[in-house]
């Protein structure tokens, strides 16, 4: 299973909160260049359009089921276009991604590539999921260990990128970045029961599993990740913690 917009758009409004918290760290400017790398949906590209006056967007993304949402909302001062994040190009005053680096590996390396394709006088702005240590996530490791699972995926899980904000700071630090904010908030979301809570899952960090697994053992995957879910929330309602990474820093003249 691919990247399913309708999918990641049932918890829309939670996904989108952290995204006003990363705007009041950007320093508006008239015509700003902007790229937003991992665009996905283009919604929030639309936002940013929208917020920054005179601006122009190019949203990036590596899917083509994303990018054809996206693409309804193109416009005189919005674009996407299909690529890597890691692999990015140009120079931008701006160069922005919402939840989407948490997906590219090694990020020792690509924070100072991101910060390079910032102009002098611009600015990196990042938000990242921080969320691995979540028993909602351990537990998709754990199903991932279990056969037939184990077998089929040949050991393989995911393992988080995502360093911890002192890292981040260093790096932002080290790459030249003045003015640099680095913080972690949790964004908790009400869930009825465990069941909601697969949902979520389901529309992100759920996609590699599936895009690994033949589709016969789809069924039987979540239903053991959800029996998991259900031995640690019995009942509900479940309070689910999202911790997330919000980052920026501006580069001199
Ligand atoms: C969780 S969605 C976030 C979308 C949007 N920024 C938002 O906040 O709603 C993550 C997006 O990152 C994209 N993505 C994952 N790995 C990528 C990569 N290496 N390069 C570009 N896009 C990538 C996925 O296709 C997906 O659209």
């Amino acid at each position: 299973m691919p990247w399913d917009p309708e999918q990641y758009h049932k918890f829309r409004a939670e996904r989108f909160a952290p995204f006003d918290d990363l705007l009041t760290l950007i320093h508006i400017h008239q015509e700003m260049t902007v790229v937003d790398l991992g665009c996905g949906t283009g919604e929030l590209s639309r936002r940013l359009a929208d917020r920054l006056p005179g601006a122009h967007v190019l949203g990036l993304d590596s899917s083509s089921t994303m990018l054809e949402k996206a693409r309804l909302q193109q416009s005189h001062n919005l674009d996407f276009s299909q690529g890597s994040l890691e692999g990015a190009t140009g120079m931008w005053d701006l160069v922005f991604s919402h939840a989407a680096i948490h997906w590219v590996d090694d990020h020792h390396s690509l924070i100072p590539r991101l910060f390079s394709l910032v102009t002098p006088g611009g600015q990196l702005a990042v938000q990242t999921p921080a969320n691995h240590k979540h028993p909602a996530h351990v537990a998709i490791i754990d199903t991932a260990l279990q056969e037939p699972f184990r077998s089929v995926l040949d050991g393989w899980f995911r393992t988080s990128p995502v360093l911890e904000i002192d890292s981040y700071a260093e790096l932002l630090h080290t790459s030249g970045g003045s003015e640099i904010t680095v913080y972690e908030k949790v964004y908790p979301t009400v869930m009825p029961d465990a069941e909601a809570v697969a949902e979520w899952t389901s529309g992100t960090t759920l996609v590699p599993y599936f895009e690994r697994l033949p589709q016969e053992l789809h069924e039987s995957f979540l239903a053991c990740y959800k029996e998991k879910l259900r031995r640690i929330w019995p009942s509900g309602p479940v309070y689910y913690t999202f911790r997330r990474i919000l980052f920026s820093a501006c580069k001199g003249k």
